[in-house]
């Protein structure tokens, strides 16, 4: 028998060791004095972006820190009538970069408009854009990474708020950093805005280049790839970010239990259940203006509610308030130009172990829209499945334990949006989180009726969570072209699809939205 040519030579590479087997166990991820941690610890979860810390940005402009691009101390010079001048180089960035990119011609503009060296050259960039990808990856570049990845760049100061300390030679210094962090770091090196960074005489002459514009110029093949290379990253970095909660994709939860009704509200026959505050992002909402509707009534009615507002700031995409144990003192009749005092309420809520009223309450903030297809954006069904899903969820909670949640036309009044998406949406997230649903249409028959049939059809079919997210997915794909109200309606679309869809679990990655 011939030997076989020898292919490797001295230790079998089976017997070197390699990580994660052979390694010890991480201490816990905490901040020294030589080791810089630009993300909250505390609050670290598997398949959760990190936050960054400290919440508010904190700015340094010294040559033991990175200068940052958004930093107040980031000048730039312009000519005026009055001769040379400097200006906020952070303006000139965002003022560019909120426009819109549409070609390579438009990047280099906005690169051009806050960068001096008037020299740089796009060949490769422009080559890429208009030869080198096909027509498909071009429209996906400029209508979907790019907007995400300038949209990065302007979150600096949300994203990056702690000064990032250089490794300086002879230093013993390590820094941990988030994956998000990365990628708002490096999209600002895509679009040139690191500080003092184009020029080898400056204070960074030390330190290799950041900046991506020589990325950009000739035409090397080597260039176009390279380019390629990154912009795959950047998709990947920006998509994950929209995708939603992982939960959504691929959840097979079965839709809870559901009771509607077009008799009732909230606070009176919602007792004892997880009652829904259509709120404002700052709780109460106009309260203290000209505010009368759902929320602004809760407050009056409850008015321990209103001190929340001494101490909440504005609720972010993904945090809800929710308080317990409020008193009612008043009934009223009525609502917004009919709202009137009614009389004195006694509330019989019995009490809870800590001597609080059983009343819970959740403020979630829907958003405002203005235009009624708005809602339809994957982005935004997303943002309210999630926040509501935020209100909803008890993770530490066993789901027996677990009172239904009781809403209505959350987002529906004030804020423009439509009942029949956020009663399936509302439904979705209380099914992922366990809880049952009452729902107060609030005097209207025809939505108690359609969402009630819609309910039964997909209980009937056990459309679970993630297969009912892919629905409105496609759903949203097909009318996003519209800025009128499209022809078909979506749970009409919904009956359309889990009729005539024989795979009863199509896989989210059939999706081209996320
Ligand atoms: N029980 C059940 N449903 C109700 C009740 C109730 N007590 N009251 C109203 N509804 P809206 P939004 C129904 O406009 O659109 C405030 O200023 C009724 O069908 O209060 O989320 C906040 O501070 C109504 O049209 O909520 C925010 O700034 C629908 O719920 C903004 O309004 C929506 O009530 C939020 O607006």
């Amino acid at each position: 028998v011939e030997q076989k040519e020898q292919e490797w030579l001295g230790t079998p590479i089976k017997e070197l060791r390699r990580m994660p087997q052979c390694g010890q166990s991480l201490p816990h991820l905490r901040a020294t004095d030589n080791h810089k941690v630009l993300i909250r610890t505390d609050l670290l979860k598997e398949g959760q972006v990190p936050l960054p810390y400290p919440s508010k940005y904190r700015d340094s402009w010294d040559d033991m820190t990175v200068k940052m691009p958004c930093s107040d101390k980031n000048l730039f010079p312009v000519e005026n009538e009055d001769g040379s001048v400097v200006q906020s180089r952070w303006d000139l960035i965002r003022s560019a970069l909120e426009g819109e990119c549409k070609s390579s011609l438009d990047i280099k503009d906005a690169i051009l408009s806050y960068n001096t060296a008037k020299r740089w050259d796009f060949t490769a960039l422009n080559y890429l854009c208009t030869e080198g990808m096909e027509n498909e990856e071009v429209q996906h570049l400029f209508n979907v990474t790019l907007p995400k990845m300038m949209k990065l760049v302007l979150n600096t100061p949300k994203i990056c708020t702690q000064p990032i300390p250089l490794l300086k030679t002879r230093m013993n210094q390590s820094l941990t950093m988030s994956q998000e962090q990365i990628a708002c770091l490096l999209a600002n090196a895509f679009f040139c805005t690191f500080p003092r960074r184009n020029s080898r005489r400056s204070e960074y002459g030390n330190y290799p280049e950041i900046n991506f514009y020589r990325l950009f110029e000739g035409s090397s093949s080597r260039k176009i790839e390279k380019l390629k290379t990154l912009l795959c990253y950047f998709r990947r970095v920006t998509e994950s970010s929209k995708s939603g909660p992982s939960f959504l994709k691929c959840s097979k939860k079965q839709l809870t239990r559901l009771h509607i009704t077009y008799k009732g509200t909230i606070e009176d026959d919602g007792y004892g259940m997880l009652q829904v505050d259509f709120a404002n992002r700052l709780v109460g909402g106009g309260l203290t203006g000209m505010g009368l509707v759902q929320e602004e009534i809760r407050f009056l009615i409850n008015p321990e509610l209103i001190i929340s507002r001494l101490f909440t700031e504005a609720l972010d995409s993904d945090e809800c308030l929710i308080i317990t144990g409020t008193e009612q003192y008043s009934e009223y009749s009525g609502y917004a130009e009919s709202f009137k005092w009614k009389a004195n309420h006694k509330d019989e809520i019995p009490r809870d172990g800590w001597e609080r009223r059983c009343t819970e309450i959740v403020a979630v903030d829907a958003l405002k829209y203005r235009n009624f297809m708005e809602q339809f954006q994957p982005e935004k069904m997303i943002r309210e499945l999630n926040k509501a899903y935020c209100g909803f969820m008890r993770p530490a909670v066993n789901p027996e334990n677990l009172s239904a949640v009781a809403t209505g036309n959350w987002g529906c009044g004030a804020f423009g949006g439509d009942t029949r998406l956020k009663a399936l949406l509302q439904l979705m997230a209380a099914s992922e989180a366990g809880r049952d649903v009452a729902y107060f249409t609030f005097g209207d028959e025809e939505l108690m009726r359609d969402v009630n049939a819609l309910y039964k059809f997909l209980k009937d079919k056990c459309v679970t969570v993630g297969t009912l997210y892919f629905y409105l997915k496609q759903y949203s794909n097909v009318v996003s072209k519209h800025f009128k109200r499209p022809n078909i309606s979506l749970y009409g679309y919904i009956y359309d699809k889990v009729n005539t869809n024989t795979d009863p679990e199509p896989s989210p990655s059939d999706s081209n939205l996320t």
